[in-house]
């Protein structure tokens, strides 16, 4: 099939690029010449593993990048929207979806034969329907359902993962006005055969992307409330609490010989520091305020926000009752992006981390394996030290904080084994069994 693809972030170039590997024609779009030229090249835009290797071999064949929208829509059956959708302080603001829609519906005025616009960014229930419809309309002067279909299709990728979980996902969602606004977009999905297919109205579409990422985001500042309260307690961790919780039978699969089958949600039922990105926080704001907006008291979702708003004040809590004054103590800081496998740092909770500390007179270093740039744009040398590896982040500190699960940090206790004195290590993942560590601090215990 021929596709465009509006928007090119993490979502339209990983969506682009993996449609080009099924067999697909697919067109990029974006506002942002240096996105549209890196991909023409071959070379990603974002770090995101085995995205290099497929923009390689299929840049420039199956796949082509343009700023010309209109064009893009000339050329191809089906476009998609993947632009951004962030919280704008009171709601969602549709802003950039509102300018692809009127942009789509200009060039569908020219258009010959039957175009399926297909809504991939998150939007709140509704927004397709009722914004993005009626824009379409209006700027094309045709009528949808009779020249053109519109439908949403959520995107369930997590950034790090993103490759793999497009070309192995977990369930597609195909929304649209009618039969054959989704069979079309059935007809691109035909190279996913083992996956299960809910064919449903935009609105459900819309909502099931909103529900199952306050799920998410519910577990984790559930484990968080918890931890908090483990942690004033004493002697109790919130580790072997919560891994009490995890073999449950609703929760895990006892396998023969006393084994478990660990379900991927037991990693957002763990403790940490927070959870950031450009979706949980956003995403779960968008559908409070939405809420609110019905008339609906949205008092789990507002709680969830606030609980993760808080959590990482823990992290200079638990150094305050080691140094109460943190005025020139030298702390580094592991991992500034928002999770591991990605230089993604859009609300990461190392940022709250880092200026809470700065505020408190710390003397800050950072390290992280991919971020490390995207750090530079956000903090001034003043604030952070940019260290180039791992070992020279550790050296010459008072603590050390770890705020990203990245496998490299493993490492921590062989590196600093052996260091006089030994630094006090703040682990705000629980990534590290506390054994390992002569002064050892976490999240939750
Ligand atoms: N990032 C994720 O992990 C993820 C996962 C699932 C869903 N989503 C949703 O997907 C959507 C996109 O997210 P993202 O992280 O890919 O965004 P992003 O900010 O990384 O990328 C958006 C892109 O759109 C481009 N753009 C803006 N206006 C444009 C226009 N008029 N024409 C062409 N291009 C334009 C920008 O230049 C940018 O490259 C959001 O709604 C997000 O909530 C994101």
């Amino acid at each position: 099939m021929k596709i465009s693809i509006v928007g090119t972030g993490y979502v339209g170039i990983v969506t682009g690029a993996c449609f080009a590997e099924k067999g697909h024609h697919v067109m990029c779009v974006d506002i942002d010449q240096s996105k549209v030229d890196l991909i023409n090249k071959g070379t990603a835009p974002i770090y995101e593993r085995g995205l290099d290797d497929l923009l390689k071999k299929h840049a420039g064949d199956r796949l082509r990048a343009t700023t010309d929208l209109t064009d893009a829509v000339q050329q191809t059956d089906l476009s998609m929207i993947a632009v951004g959708t962030p919280f704008d302080g009171n709601e969602i603001d549709l802003t950039y979806i509102k300018n692809v829609a009127k942009q789509l519906g200009q060039a569908l005025k020219a258009k010959r034969g039957y175009h399926v616009v297909v809504v991939k960014s998150t939007v709140v229930p509704g927004t397709t329907d009722e914004v993005v419809l009626p824009i379409l309309e209006e700027s094309s002067g045709k009528k949808a359902g009779v020249d053109f279909g519109v439908g949403m299709n959520p995107e369930f990728l997590t950034e790090g993962e993103a490759v793999n979980e497009f070309m192995y996902p977990d369930r597609i969602v195909l929304g649209g006005i009618d039969q054959p606004t989704i069979e079309r977009q059935a007809e691109l999905y035909q190279g996913f055969p083992d996956v299960e297919v809910l064919r449903t109205n935009n609105k459900t579409a819309e909502m099931i992307k909103y529900a199952a990422n306050s799920l998410l985001a519910t577990c984790i500042s559930f484990s968080n409330e918890m931890a908090n309260l483990c942690a004033a307690i004493k002697d109790v961790d919130v580790v072997d609490v919560m891994h009490g919780v995890h073999v449950s039978r609703y929760l895990t699969v006892p396998l023969p010989g006393k084994q478990r089958a660990q379900p991927p949600v037991v990693s957002f039922l763990s403790a940490g520091c927070g959870f950031g990105g450009s979706c949980f926080p956003k995403d779960v704001k968008a559908l409070a305020a939405h809420g609110q907006k019905h008339h609906v008291p949205m008092d789990l979702l507002n709680a969830v926000l606030s609980i993760n708003e808080r959590q990482p004040q823990q992290i200079i809590k638990i150094l305050k009752r080691q140094f109460p004054s943190l005025q020139g103590v030298r702390v580094a800081i592991l991992g500034l992006s928002f999770r591991p496998d990605t230089n993604d740092m859009r609300e990461s909770p190392a940022i709250p981390i880092i200026k809470g500390l700065v505020r408190e007179g710390a003397v800050l270093k950072g390290y992280d394996p991919i971020a490390m740039d995207d750090a530079r744009k956000l903090f001034d040398s003043n604030e952070l030290e940019f260290c180039e590896s791992l070992a020279a982040a550790l050296s010459d500190v008072d603590a050390v904080v770890l705020v990203t699960r990245w496998d490299e940090f493993k490492r921590v206790p062989e590196l600093l084994k052996g260091k006089d004195p030994q630094p006090l290590f703040v682990d705000g993942r629980r990534l590290i069994e506390k054994q390992q560590m002569a002064r050892y601090a976490g999240i939750g215990f």
